[in-house]
């Protein structure tokens, strides 16, 4: 059986993308930012999963304003690089895994989670960068990777709870599915920033970290926040946020934080990054494990008794 074994929530800001494409992530204010991706690199590498789903939004690259789906399910083989203004990003065509997306447009369809279907698609920033921030630069994608897309650009956006409970549904959809793959969640967007307005430029250190925390400890009272408390403390693009909710949700209640990286800021924006491993139902250490700090503590309690 198909099963989630971890999440990974990362910014997406364009000019991270635009420094990568320029090859400039030595320079000294990008290296700050993209030093930070290094442990997540090597994580992943290790990790090395058979299935990534990302979880990201389209910035009126492929819908344009006339349609915006809530969330938006990519079922198809390929979704190229969109072209934002100049002209498609250098990065490989991401490959889908058409068989599990549909299996998770069945399972969540008729568990009442109606997904748009999108089977022709091409894919912005929103998810490019994430992959890049993920994987490096290699001329092809480690694995196949299934997009959803979630409006974030138009109000009314999804609540944080209604992006919790898709993750649910992608995660009991994914239990179900007959293949042994290893599938990790993307998360991406956010941190807090505003890019318009009288309140351009606004980033909330506090509010992120705060989010940080909550992110693995509180997920579900985290995922009550209101629309409103975004906007005030984390900005209007801070909005992007709800998308890591669907990550969370995707993920057990209990998990172990295996990575955490923050700065500011990238172009307009806070860069955050978390990697939250599933470690079973009681977030207790396999057995295994825990046996042998047991004879461990035993052993070391007898040599201070011999001491
Ligand atoms: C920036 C951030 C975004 O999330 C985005 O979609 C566009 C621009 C920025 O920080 O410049
Ligand atoms: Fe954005």
């Amino acid at each position: 059986m198909a099963k989630i074994i971890a999440g990974l929530a990362s910014s997406h800001v364009p000019a991270i993308g635009a420094a990568i494409d320029n090859k400039q992530t030595e320079d000294p204010y990008w290296k700050r930012v993209f030093s930070g991706f290094e442990k997540t690199k090597e994580w992943m590498a290790k990790v090395n999963p058979d299935v990534v789903i990302g979880i990201y939004n389209d910035h009126a690259s492929a819908f344009s304003v006339e349609i915006i789906p809530t969330f938006a399910l990519g079922c198809a083989a390929e979704f190229p690089p969109a072209d934002e203004g100049w002209g498609p990003r250098p990065v490989p065509i991401v490959k889908g895994h058409p068989k599990l997306a549909s299996h998770i447009a069945t399972s969540a369809i008729l568990d009442g989670f109606d997904l748009t279907i999108v089977n022709k698609m091409e894919v912005d920033h929103g998810l490019t960068v994430p992959l890049n921030l993920a994987f490096g630069s290699p001329t092809e994608w480690p694995c196949p990777v299934i997009p959803l897309a979630v409006n974030v650009v138009q109000y009314p956006p999804p609540t944080g709870k209604r992006c919790f409970d898709l993750g649910r549904a992608i995660r009991k959809a994914v239990a179900s599915y007959p293949e042994d793959l290893r599938v990790v969640v993307f998360g991406t967007g956010g941190m807090s920033h505003q890019i318009s307005g009288p309140r351009a430029g606004l980033i909330n250190s506090k509010f992120d970290k705060s989010f940080l925390d909550r992110l693995t400890k509180d997920p579900k009272g985290l995922a009550a926040m209101p629309h409103l408390e975004y906007m005030r403390e984390a900005g209007a693009e801070g909005i992007e946020l709800v998308m890591w909710h669907v990550m969370r949700g995707a993920l057990d209640d209990h998990v172990r934080e295996v990575y955490r990286f923050y700065t500011v800021p990238a172009s307009n924006t806070a860069v955050g990054n978390i990697i939250l491993e599933n470690v079973g139902k009681t977030g207790k250490k396999p057995a295994a494990k825990k046996k042998a700090k047991t004879a461990n503590k035993t052993a070391k309690k007898g040599l201070r008794k011999a001491a």
